[in-house]
């Protein structure tokens, strides 16, 4: 029998530049029961995510609403069917919606995708945003054998999966950036990268230099700022750059990235510099779960993160991710 009440995580106010505890109310609610076509879900895992903290401010470029104060927050979830009347679903199937930060969700059926928990060692790998990484290099930059490829933001949860693939797929040197050593040891040791940048550590285009003195052929890149600077200023001919984030800005609460380019470059080099929203790429979802859930079961991949327990650890979680604290993808167990 579900409860007659759950909690759920709110923005308590538009933050400014700085996000605190005090941006987020816990509030215990009534449990709706679903009406026929509505599905009942207890959500087991949420995923934690940077464009929650820019999806906080009322005017940003990403292509979802804002959050509103005194309303739940929202991502992605990981949950288990309680009722659905009139639909296809039954109890206990997996189910993947954008209803997190609650205990339970009552929404459309027509909003949850059914997980098959046979295909993934671990269910909760369904909400990794691995999606990005993938769609950037096997979509946009096309990664060949032999390419030099930076991935910065590489022990990020697109980051981390990105990297992977990069090996995969061929690449000949592989350079990543991080905020901290103990990440950067887990990118040579666990991942494959070759070498990494430390945020921090130096002028990351002098880094650069010392990690790819023959330049760079793709960046994938989640972070922007100096970093795609960096990499444009090392980039070779026909490198191609595929913008997917922009933490140095959103880390810091702030909602776009400027960098100067130089167009003179771009032509004369040949490069290339494309912008990549998951969301135009929906018809290749499924392709990415076959291929990213095949290499979980198979051992070729794996999914780095971190599983936190209590529904009141996920603003801390935020906090966290946002200050650097966390590797790969962050989850909560909303018990
Ligand atoms: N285009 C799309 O369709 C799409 C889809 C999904 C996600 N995204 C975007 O992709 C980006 C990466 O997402 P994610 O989920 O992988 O991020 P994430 O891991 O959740 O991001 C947190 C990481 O950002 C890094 N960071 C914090 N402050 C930073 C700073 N000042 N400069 C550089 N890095 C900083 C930290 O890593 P280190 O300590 O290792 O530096 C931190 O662990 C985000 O911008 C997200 O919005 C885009």
């Amino acid at each position: 029998m579900p409860p007659s009440t759950y909690r759920e995580v709110r923005l308590a106010a538009r933050p400014g530049r700085d996000l605190g505890p005090e941006h987020f109310e816990i509030a215990e609610v009534p449990l709706r029961a679903p009406a026929a076509g509505e599905v009942l879900v207890r959500n087991l895992v949420l995923r934690i995510g940077a464009a929650t903290r820019t999806l906080m401010a009322d005017a940003h470029g990403l292509p979802m609403a804002s959050y509103e104060p005194g309303r739940p927050l929202r991502g992605s979830a990981l949950g288990e069917v309680v009722a659905a009347p009139g639909t296809s679903l039954s109890p206990g199937d997996l189910v993947r919606h954008d209803f997190g930060w609650q205990q339970y969700a009552t929404l459309p059926a027509a909003n949850v995708r059914r997980i098959d928990p046979a295909r993934w060692p671990d269910p909760a790998a369904c909400l990794s945003q691995g999606f990005a990484g993938w769609l950037a290099v096997d979509r946009v930059a096309r990664i060949r054998c032999g390419d030099t490829v930076l991935v910065t933001g590489a022990a990020g949860g697109v980051g981390c999966v990105a990297a992977q693939f990069a090996r995969l797929r061929g690449a000949g040197r592989l350079v990543g950036t991080t905020g901290s050593r103990r990440k950067a040891g887990f990118l040579l040791r666990e991942l494959g990268v070759d070498a990494v940048l430390v945020r921090g550590e130096g002028p990351m285009e002098e880094q650069l230099r010392a990690a790819a003195p023959e330049g760079i052929d793709v960046l994938v890149d989640t972070v922007g700022g100096e970093q795609f600077q960096s990499a444009l200023a090392l980039a070779r001919r026909r490198a191609r750059l595929v913008v997917v984030g922009a933490l140095s800005g959103q880390a810091a609460g702030g909602t776009r990235s400027h960098v100067a380019l130089d167009t003179l470059a771009l032509c004369s080099r040949g490069i290339t510099v494309s912008g990549l929203s998951a969301t135009d790429h929906r018809a290749s979802a499924e392709r990415w779960e076959e291929e990213f859930s095949a290499g979980l079961r198979e051992g070729t991949l794996t999914f780095p993160h971190v599983r936190l327990s209590g529904i009141d650890q996920a603003p801390g979680a935020l906090l966290d991710l946002l200050a650097g604290r966390h590797l790969g993808t962050v989850l909560v167990e909303p018990t």
